[in-house]
């Protein structure tokens, strides 16, 4: 075994790649760019959807590339040996070119050629898809690893749950696929130990995806026109079984953020399981945190969408922080080491240091306020309990301290732990879910005309329904009404009636139509006339049995005209960014939206 570092594993990988004919195309941002229904990009397929598709790529049908990914799935794993919230992809793409045979036997000769990874062939494990009612079993790919010489009893086939790649619930290009693993050498946990079994025996390290149906909207499974290969080599666990570690924290791309840890704690990290666990948690998370803000398309802490997932990385980190013992400001020296760590390869890291410094502390100290308040709270909840001999904190308590506080309901748990405490999990449950239930009616009977108040966020969105509403009718189709609308300061949700999910396709062009009449700069402008004349003139009227003789109208320019009482911005260049965040079923024959406003590209940091 050589030990390679992450730096050679890059260039190895593509300049293996471009002797076989591979363009090597540069990664796309963590944010993607075209595609409303994801917020991260993660996977090296992601930006390369549209080809994979049929759309020619102009740099051909051979490519390959590394990319940043985020996955948030799998956050409550990180802490373990392998799971990582950030992680960079080394993949190769054929598009409609190569299949099956070439990309494996390619991967195999990547893997265990002297001149490139030299693993020992005795250690590599590989899966397949076992078949079922929906596509055959991959004899073809069994086939293949048998004449490279891995024998039958390394050669596992198991069901879709491992070894399908493609759209889980959503239609698009998907297909069976064959994953690569190395043996650690560590004991087998059971009988059934087997690659993907979870116990860290076997390491995976590279997928080979071959895109050959397409799944429907009804379901089916359909053969693509274009059968592609989609690949994705993990970096950091490649590089961790190259060097012979047993963690992916332990290689060099970790070392310096472990190494600073162990430093502000003043004590060793890896001496208890709690401990390394911790140290995982936050270095993961913050690294998470630095490429996220340090995105050319960079993104703030926030309460919704990509500035959530973004919140809640800092704040489980702060979280696990104060269990390693580390003082307030301890995200600026991490921040500083994952930023030397990576600038040579991602130079917007160093371009963006100090937002990134920045934004990561300012969050910190929010959060630290935050959970003042709480703690003191809490204390003095503890104080009486322990005063009345009380053993089992009530669900509505810790409700109270979350929703009050903001104080997250594993530090109750976790402090309570310690003294001794039960906390009633079910009860806080309740509480949440009553709540929910709650806000939903008030913000029902409150929102008067859909709108939460008249602030000028408010005003916005809903100048941005009525493009949405224009827009839906134009790309769907006329049938589409609007079935109910809600509108606060951070979002729209726009419920209309039309029969089918909503294609990726579809939510883009409709995206596509509401930011170009922004662009358009569009004047709003108001008149009063009676209701008979304005369905006359076109204006789509909602509800209309409710409106008096005399209705207002408001037209957008020459795109939309609506019944309606207002308030709107007068010009759309007011608006920003239109992104619609997601599209859901709101019952039968009725779908969902929920959009927001985003500062124009290039205004603000
Ligand atoms: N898309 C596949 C994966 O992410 C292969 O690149 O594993």
């Amino acid at each position: 075994m050589i030990r390679v570092k992450a730096d050679e594993l890059r260039q190895m990988y593509l300049a293996f790649f471009a002797s076989k004919g591979h363009a090597v195309i540069s990664g796309s941002s963590l944010i993607p760019e075209n595609d409303p229904t994801v917020l991260f990009t993660t996977a090296g397929m992601h930006p390369l959807v549209p080809y994979l598709l049929g759309e020619p790529h102009p740099a051909g049908r051979r490519l390959c590339d590394c990319q940043k990914c985020i996955r948030t799935g799998d956050i409550d794993s990180v802490g373990d040996t392998s799971h990582l919230t950030f992680f960079e992809m080394l993949g190769n793409w054929s598009l409609g070119d190569y299949f099956k045979e070439e990309a494996i036997a390619w991967s195999y000769e990547f893997l265990t050629a002297r001149a490139y990874l030299a693993f020992d062939p005795a250690t590599l494990h590989v899966t397949v898809f076992a078949g079922d009612r929906d596509a055959p079993r991959d004899e073809e790919s069994v086939a293949i690893w048998r004449r490279l010489g891995i024998p039958e009893r390394r050669i596992f086939a198991l069901p879709k749950d491992d070894n399908w790649w493609g759209p889980a619930g959503q239609t698009g290009p998907c297909g069976p696929d064959t994953e690569m693993f190395v043996d650690t050498g560590k004991a087998a946990c059971g009988p059934a130990c087997r690659p993907g079994c979870g116990c860290g025996k076997f390491f995976e390290i590279w997928n080979d995806v071959f895109m050959q149906y397409e799944k429907k909207a009804d379901g089916s499974f359909a053969r693509l026109g274009q059968r592609n290969v989609d690949t994705g080599m993990g970096v950091e666990r490649t590089v961790a079984m190259l060097q012979g570690r047993a963690t992916v924290y332990e290689t060099e791309l970790f070392a310096p953020v472990m190494d600073e840890l162990a430093a502000s704690a003043g004590r060793r990290l890896d001496a208890s399981a709690a401990d390394a666990a911790a140290a995982r948690i936050v270095a993961d998370h913050l690294r998470s945190a630095v490429f996220i803000v340090g995105d050319a398309h960079g993104v703030t802490p926030g309460n919704l969408g990509r500035g959530y997932v973004l919140r809640r990385l800092i704040r489980r980190s702060v979280r696990f922080a104060k269990n390693l013992g580390l003082k307030e400001g301890f995200t600026t020296p991490i921040a500083r080491r994952v930023i030397e760590s990576y600038r040579h390869v991602y130079p917007e890291l160093e371009a963006n240091a100090a937002r990134i410094v920045d934004e990561l502390l300012k969050e910190e100290q929010r959060f630290e306020a935050t959970l003042d308040r709480g703690l003191a709270e809490l204390d003095k909840i503890l104080g009486h309990m322990r005063a009345r001999a009380q053993s089992t904190l009530p669900g509505r308590v810790a409700f109270r301290l979350f929703d009050t506080y903001g104080f997250p309901f594993e530090f109750t748990a976790d402090i309570c732990r310690e003294q001794n405490i039960a906390v009633d999990r079910q009860g806080f449950d309740q509480a949440f879910e009553k709540h929910r239930a709650v806000s939903r009616q008030g913000a029902d009977k409150s929102f008067k005309g859909g709108l939460a108040d008249n602030s000028a966020a408010t005003t916005r969105l809903h100048t941005a329904t009525h493009l949405l509403h224009r827009a839906l009718r134009i790309v769907l189709g006329e049938h589409v009404r609007q079935r109910g609308s809600n509108i606060t300061p951070d979002r729209l949700r726009f419920d209309f009636s039309h029969p089918d999910r909503m294609t990726p396709a579809q939510i883009a062009e409709v995206e596509g139509l509401v930011n170009g009449q922004i662009a358009r700069a569009l004047p709003v402008a108001m008149e009063t006339v009676s209701l008979e004349e304005a369905k006359r003139a076109g204006a789509v009227a909602l509800f209309a049995v409710k409106y008096e003789e005399q209705v207002k109208v408001y037209r957008i320019g020459d795109f939309s005209a609506e019944v309606c009482g207002g308030p709107h911005v007068r010009n759309t260049r007011e608006l920003g960014r239109f992104r619609i965040q997601k599209e859901e079923s709101s019952g039968a024959g009725v779908r969902r939206i929920r959009a927001a406003l985003e500062e124009a590209a290039g205004e603000g940091a």
